[in-house]
């Protein structure tokens, strides 16, 4: 269950209490609902009960910590829903998916999640820490208010589904396979698109969400269809196998054909191994988790996923898993929104901008499946983009 609370403004402190002189505390402009807050609001990921969620947060600066340099009040920011220190090994090679620092119980930090009790930014105010490292500035306020529904997607989706693609391969000419027309899917397959790729496949059982990609320009295919993917694929692209591959689901995914009334964990990566050429790559940003109370069987609640690797180990293929190092690619993403360069975003994402009252209700649409992303502006400041 989630409800809108009245909470005390945030501290400036890291969640065991110590003061931090790197942070600043934002008035959050918008914060979106993802598809991983469904997961804990479906029960399925381990979350502290209480907690605040939210990760995906744009927002102007309004109080800065005494050891912030360059980040000034004002500024219009978007921050990366990875916490992560700047300073560790892994930070320092661009992995801020996985900084050693910002969580004591695994190399992951992020805000909302049961991931090193970083407070959630579905609120009016957050706090960033290591806010000099962390925050992406928007160049011009002008500017940036005119795409602010686009812009709010660099805090995850969009660096999400492109970090997808790069881990794919795709590349100009590339054809892809995306399970998933979630917002990340369609963040992929716009990526896809913004890549060069030629022919991009969107699965999903899903209607509307197919029919809401098939309008903006991609190809898709119906996993409930008892016509087996491989032959789905062929009858849009003439060959049975794609060059590229991205789990855009995860472990709530559902089984493809027959199995598609029933919950699957493996489904998408098992058809990943059966479409993507041998020698082809996959990535898999979608989430496996271990901990989901409600796994069908006490090895899924492991975590523990039944592959067809010996099948796919054959075909040499290269899979890359886990959360979007989301620094990697957003001040390159935010350019090419700022200079006009994806223009088709919003048609496949379809964005809608609510209000903090209107968040329970859209909890619930988007556990329904409603094809859209839904953008919560707690302070009415988003005005025309609304
Ligand atoms: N790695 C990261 O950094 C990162 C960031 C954001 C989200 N995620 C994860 O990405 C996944 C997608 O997020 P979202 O916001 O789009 O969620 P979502 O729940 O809206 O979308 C998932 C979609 O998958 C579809 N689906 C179910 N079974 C399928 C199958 N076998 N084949 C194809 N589609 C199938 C569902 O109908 C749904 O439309 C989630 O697991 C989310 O937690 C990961
Ligand atoms: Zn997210
Ligand atoms: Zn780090």
């Amino acid at each position: 269950m989630v409800e809108v609370q009245s909470r005390d403004y945030p501290k400036m402190a890291d969640p065991r209490g110590r003061k931090l002189e790197h942070a600043v505390i934002l008035k959050v402009l918008a914060t979106n609902i993802c598809g991983s807050d469904m997961h804990i609001y479906r029960g399925r990921f381990p979350f502290p009960k209480g907690d605040q969620l939210g990760h995906e947060i744009t927002g102007e600066v309004i109080e800065l910590g005494s050891d912030v340099e360059y980040i000034k009040k004002g500024d219009l920011v978007s921050v990366p829903f990875n916490v992560a220190c700047g300073r560790c090994r892994n930070c320092r090679e661009r992995h801020t998916d996985v900084c050693m620092n910002t969580n004591p119980a695994v190399a992951c930090g992020a805000y909302g999640f049961n991931l090193g009790g970083w407070q959630g930014g579905q609120a009016e105010y957050h706090m960033v820490p290591y806010a000099d490292f962390q925050l992406l500035k928007f160049p011009d306020k002008d500017r940036a208010m005119a795409k602010i529904k686009e812009l709010a997607l660099l805090s995850d989706i969009l660096p999400t589904g492109y970090h997808g693609c790069m881990e794919a391969g795709v590349k100009t000419g590339s054809t892809v396979y995306i399970g998933g027309a979630g917002p990340v899917g369609r963040a992929a397959a716009a990526a896809a698109r913004l890549l060069g790729a030629s022919c991009i496949i969107v699965g999903d059982p899903n209607p509307a969400r197919r029919a809401l990609v098939k309008r903006a320009g991609y190809e898709v295919v119906d996993t409930t269809s008892h016509t087996p993917l491989p032959d789905q694929v062929e009858a849009i692209l003439g060959e049975r196998e794609v060059d590229c591959g991205v789990d855009c689901v995860g472990f709530e995914a559902h089984g493809y054909g027959k199995m598609a009334g029933e919950e699957e964990p493996e489904a998408v990566i098992n058809a990943l191994f059966g479409v993507v050429r041998a020698g082809g790559a996959m990535g898999v940003p979608g989430i496996y988790a271990e901990g989901d109370p409600h796994a069908k069987d006490e090895e899924h609640k492991r975590g523990k996923l039944s592959l067809d690797f010996g099948k796919a180990w054959i075909r040499s293929p290269s899979m890359t898993a886990g959360q979007a190092p989301v620094m990697r690619y957003n001040r390159d993403l935010m350019m090419a929104i700022l200079w006009g360069r994806m223009e088709y975003l919003s048609e496949v994402i379809n964005p809608e901008v609510i209000k903090l009252d209107q968040a329970v209700e859209a909890y619930q649409l988007f556990d329904r499946g409603e094809p859209k992303k839904y953008i919560i502006d707690p302070h009415g400041s988003l005005g025309k983009a609304a």
